[in-house]
């Protein structure tokens, strides 16, 4: 092969031709296949990963996002191998970041891809090696407000994609479940606690394609007898890993529908003016939507206890701590922990679809899976996610 310097005196465009290939050749030794590419695109796509002995090959779904990426963090951490899909219009590339630096390569990757494109999906499925033996499928759209505006982009994300990903995982012969439901489902309960046997009576577009995906998950299961699955539903998640490493961002034009810890960190660090408490005359205590705070590590341990209690049918089970506080008790608490001025505003007119009060009754899955939550404490939980945030003011960035 002549050498580039005497292409270059001859033909520039040539030696050009010539250092953009070589270049492209390095860049794709270096960053393709196994090795670790930009948080933006894949991570280890085509490798073939190997979870420690006994342990599984689980995919998560939504692993960019706030839950998915504790969960991936966590059985990650406990020798499963973890492949994440993701198409990143919600979560943080920056989580994936901090996922393939904590986790070995054998033990990680990350598929950039829409749930909604079934094609793509169902090639990813089958070529992931090896064979996945469980999804959890967290990927949604999740905000009670917007669905409002826009149901259809739920039932399309939510309902739709569940039967994409059902579909996918029949022809990839992946048998195991574990979906990620919401108390959302219960709408407007005649009875408090909401135990698994409160009729589901959705009042808005977002509790109501879960619902409905969890209805596609039951009839599947009767179709395939070697189908397995179990069903959580979650109350208010909030808190972060107690170690610092993750936390809950959500994307600055998510703000106007952020949740109530969201906001108020917002608030603590003077990225909005004020806080806003929404609906002050439920018919609650003190006015405000009750709710039950379920801290992210004990929701992920829950899912990790839930591993072992896939059945078909799909038994479904609550997560909460089984308490109600309420949003002004919440805001207080959140107060506190960051010790910043925050100004408080109490608007009477309540969210368009928000609910008055929920709380779980957990004696099912205490009894069944001999799973608690840990956390109890709200502010405990606040500092949690104050201790992360407060160091990243702007997210992963
Ligand atoms: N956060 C809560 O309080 C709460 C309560 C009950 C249930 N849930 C459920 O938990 C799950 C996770 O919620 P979260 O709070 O972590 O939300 P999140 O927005 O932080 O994470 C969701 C992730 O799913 C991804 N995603 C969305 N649509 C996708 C698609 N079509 N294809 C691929 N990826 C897609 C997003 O990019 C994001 O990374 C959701 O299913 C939600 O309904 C959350």
């Amino acid at each position: 092969m002549p050498p580039p310097d005497r292409w270059s005196r001859r033909d520039p465009i040539r030696y050009l031709l010539f250092a953009l290939i070589a270049t492209s050749i390095v860049w794709y030794l270096h960053f393709g296949g196994n090795a670790n590419r930009e948080y933006q695109g894949d991570i280890n796509a085509r490798a073939v990963l190997r979870p420690d002995d006994g342990k599984l090959h689980i995919v998560v779904t939504g692993g960019a996002g706030y839950i998915g990426s504790h969960a991936a963090m966590l059985l990650g951490e406990a020798g499963h191998a973890v492949t994440v899909l993701d198409n990143l219009s919600r979560g943080n590339g920056g989580a994936l970041r901090v996922l393939r630096d904590i986790l070995p390569p054998r033990r990680f990757r990350f598929l950039r891809l829409d749930l909604g494109d079934r094609p793509a999906l169902c090639a990813a499925l089958s070529r992931l090696r090896p064979v996945p033996d469980l999804v959890m499928h967290f990927a949604a759209v999740a905000y009670v407000g917007e669905s409002m505006g826009d149901p259809l982009q739920y039932y399309k994300n939510v309902t739709v994609n569940t039967v994409n990903l059902l579909d996918c995982m029949r022809e990839a012969d992946v048998k195991q479940l574990v979906y990620s439901s919401t108390c959302a489902v219960y709408g407007n309960p005649d009875e408090l606690p909401v135990t698994e046997a409160t009729p589901p009576l959705p009042i808005n577009p977002y509790g109501q394609s879960k619902l409905m995906a969890e209805e596609v998950i039951r009839w599947y299961a009767r179709s395939d007898p070697s189908f397995s699955a179990i069903i959580l539903r979650y109350f208010n998640v909030y808190g972060s890993d107690p170690e610092g490493r993750l936390g809950e961002y959500p994307r600055p034009e998510l703000r106007s529908q952020a949740r109530i810890s969201g906001a108020c960190m917002d608030a603590a660090l003077g990225l909005i003016d004020s806080l806003t408490i929404k609906g002050t005359r439920h018919p609650t205590e003190d006015g405000t939507c009750v709710r039950d705070y379920i801290h992210v590590m004990d929701l992920i341990s829950a899912h990790v206890a839930g591993m072992d209690h896939l059945y078909n049918p799909p038994p479904l089970y609550n997560i909460g701590t089984g308490k109600g506080v309420s949003v002004k008790q919440f805001v207080d608490a959140c107060v506190r922990v960051t010790g910043r001025p925050i100004k408080v505003v109490y608007q009477e007119e309540a969210r368009p679809g928000d609910y008055a009060a929920v709380w779980s009754d957990v004696s099912k899955i205490q009894r069944d899976l001999g799973w608690q939550a840990n956390y109890t404490d709200v502010e405990e939980g606040l500092r949690h996610a104050w201790e992360w945030r407060r160091l990243h003011e702007h997210g992963y960035a």
